[in-house]
């Protein structure tokens, strides 16, 4: 169904929360072993927490969702632990198709495909079809997502445009460059936040992050509340963003 929640969008100019909120879902595997429970167990619990976060950004003018779901540093971790993640995100992929739809969810990937499975491809391309008409949060989840990764990919693929003559290399500045990245779709985000008292960013829209606002919080993700997306949204609300300028 196209646009069933058009009315839904921000158009309110006094709105200064943020539009668009990366979040890097950290604590996980501290918050199971914190209950003796294997490190798959705090996975499942962190998907179940999506569900709340992707819920509340209507109600508080966050129209762009972006969250961390596998790096590609990940793949480094044990081969159950990345066996157990894949199996989790197709399960979670099939099963909350259907909510995500009817809440009005559009979903897109980012990151790169080639080490995901042919099923997990294929359940990603029907997730992104089913929801491509849906306007009410736009929800991007990275998977085998690297920011150097990414940048790397589009410059190759910006070369190949160029060797091909396309593109006339003297024309080539931020702008083009930008075409070529996962989120080309996407505004960049305007607060990024991440849980469990790292303060890193871990190769997490790097490019897209230069002038964003940071909060790193101590809560393990599945403890991630909706009360605290709340009030970090409001909390950047309350500050003055210069872009490098001058307060005018
Ligand atoms: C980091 O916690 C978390 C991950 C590498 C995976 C994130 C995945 C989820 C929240 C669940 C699935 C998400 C979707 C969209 C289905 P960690 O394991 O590094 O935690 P630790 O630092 O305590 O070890």
């Amino acid at each position: 169904m196209q646009n069933r929640f058009k009315d839904d969008a921000i158009s309110d100019p006094a709105h200064t929360g943020p539009r668009h909120v990366a979040i890097i879902m950290d604590g996980n595997g501290r918050w199971a072993t914190q209950r003796g429970r294997p490190r798959l167990f705090g996975h499942h619990a962190g998907a179940r927490r999506v569900r709340e976060v992707v819920e509340t950004c209507p109600d508080i003018g966050v129209e762009y969702l972006t969250i961390f779901a596998f790096s590609t540093e990940n793949w480094k971790r044990t081969q159950v632990e990345v066996a157990g993640l894949m199996s989790l995100f197709r399960r979670y992929i099939a099963k909350e198709a259907r909510a995500l739809d009817d809440f009005g969810v559009r979903v897109r990937f980012i990151g790169d495909r080639v080490r995901l499975d042919k099923k997990l491809i294929k359940l990603m391309d029907e997730l992104e079809v089913l929801t491509s008409g849906n306007t009410r949060v736009n929800l991007t989840i990275a998977l085998n997502y690297g920011g150097r990764d990414e940048v790397a990919r589009a410059t190759k693929r910006l070369a190949l445009e160029v060797a091909a003559g396309n593109i006339d290399p003297e024309t080539v500045d931020e702008a083009a460059l930008v075409k070529f990245l996962d989120t080309q779709v996407l505004p960049d985000p305007d607060l990024v936040i991440r849980t469990s008292g790292e303060a890193r960013i871990s190769n997490f829209l790097l490019w897209q992050s230069a002038y964003a606002e940071y909060e790193f919080v101590d809560t393990l993700w599945p403890d991630f509340s909706r009360e605290e997306f709340t009030r970090l949204c409001a909390k950047y609300g309350s500050r003055e963003r210069r872009f490098g300028g001058v307060k005018t």
